[in-house]
């Protein structure tokens, strides 16, 4: 079935990922458990694939759809028949409904002869870590010596193959002497801020402090936040963008007080097929991620695990080849990105 000549492996923060002889393997960090237990879980299987990333034990734009890719790809390795595979491609391209780097991949392979995909998964892996040179390497050169930066959920290396969107623009920063230094948002519900970004800035060596979401604010007011950097799971073509819960939240904030606040994505989050951010869909995820120990057991719940920030609120739009400003974007600049 295709299977390309030579070995290939990626090993990343969140991923391990080999073909030799035979079947290729693919290991995943279950990000559920971290940053108590630091447990790798077997993904070969498209379907184990679908739970894991609707589980959120794989999350992140970019790192869902390599995940989704390289599952099909050890499939493929397994000698599955194309039926099967489509089948399979099928279902993970609905694991989750936001993040259009998901679709994105997995379109990618069904565009294609299933005797191209196991190559055509790897080529989406290695694109991912060069993107996200591309965009730490313009992020970086905007942030200047000792900012005071937040942001929110976590868009680092366990949210991509490579150093990450928002979070690799820290690093590289960081990289550069500039000490800079972060506050990282918890992220309610799912704690995406106070487990995953804390663990991963502690593991760098990026100072940083932890907050409740609702702390913004208060921080802006007084003049402790110099810039706000964050990812997103989809860009529409007029530049609203759509990113974790409380994304909004901070972007009016950031407006009210003069703060800077830029999008931080590859070109694979931005949907050249949607006009603006009423046509992002929105995931509502279940009630008991909202409701703790601290809620009667049956409160009803609202959970929609994403917002849309509208482009008049963004400063730019940090990409892996280029910052593109409100008239750029105003200009149609995102309807023309390269896929
Ligand atoms: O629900 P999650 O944890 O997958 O949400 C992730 C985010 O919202 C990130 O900010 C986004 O994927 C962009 S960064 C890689």
């Amino acid at each position: 079935m295709g299977t390309p000549r030579g070995n290939k492996s990626y090993i990343s923060l969140g991923l391990k990922y080999r073909r030799e002889t035979g079947a290729a393997e693919l290991r995943v960090l279950d990000q559920r458990l971290l940053p108590a237990e630091e447990r790798w879980l077997s993904a070969e299987d498209p379907a184990q694939m679908g739970h894991l990333i609707q589980e959120l034990a794989v999350r992140g734009a970019p790192m869902i759809g390599v995940c989704a890719a390289l599952s099909l790809a050890c499939e493929a390795s397994r000698g599955a028949n194309a039926e099967q595979l489509r089948a399979s491609a099928r279902m993970l391209r609905e694991a989750r409904p936001t993040a259009v780097n998901l679709a994105w991949a997995v379109d990618r392979l069904l565009a294609l002869p299933v005797e191209r995909w196991i190559e055509e998964a790897e080529r989406i892996a290695a694109e991912d870590i060069a993107l996200c040179e591309g965009m730490a390497r313009n992020g970086a050169a905007l942030v200047a010596q000792g900012e005071r930066v937040l942001t929110h959920c976590n868009t680092g290396g366990l949210a991509t193959v490579g150093v990450g969107t928002a979070l690799g623009v820290l690093r590289r920063a960081h990289e550069q002497g500039k000490a800079i230094s972060v506050w990282v948002d918890e992220t309610r519900p799912l704690l995406q801020g106070g487990r995953l970004t804390a663990w991963e800035l502690g593991r760098l060596g990026i100072p940083y402090r932890l907050v409740v979401d609702s702390a913004a604010g208060m921080l802006m007011a007084r003049g402790e936040v110099d810039r706000v950097l964050v990812g997103a799971d989809r860009i529409a073509c007029n530049g609203d963008a759509a990113n974790k819960i409380g994304t909004y939240s901070l972007a009016v904030l950031a407006r009210h007080h003069g703060v800077p606040f830029h999008i931080v994505a590859p070109r694979s989050t931005v949907d050249r097929a949607c006009p603006d951010g009423a046509a992002i869909p929105i995931e509502q995820r279940a009630p008991d991620e909202v409701r703790g120990p601290w809620a009667p057991p049956d409160a009803p719940v609202y959970n929609p695990a994403f917002d849309t920030t509208p482009a008049e609120l963004i400063t730019s739009w940090i990409l892996d080849d280029a910052v593109l400003s409100s008239q750029d974007v105003a200009e149609g600049a995102l309807r023309t990105i390269e896929p």
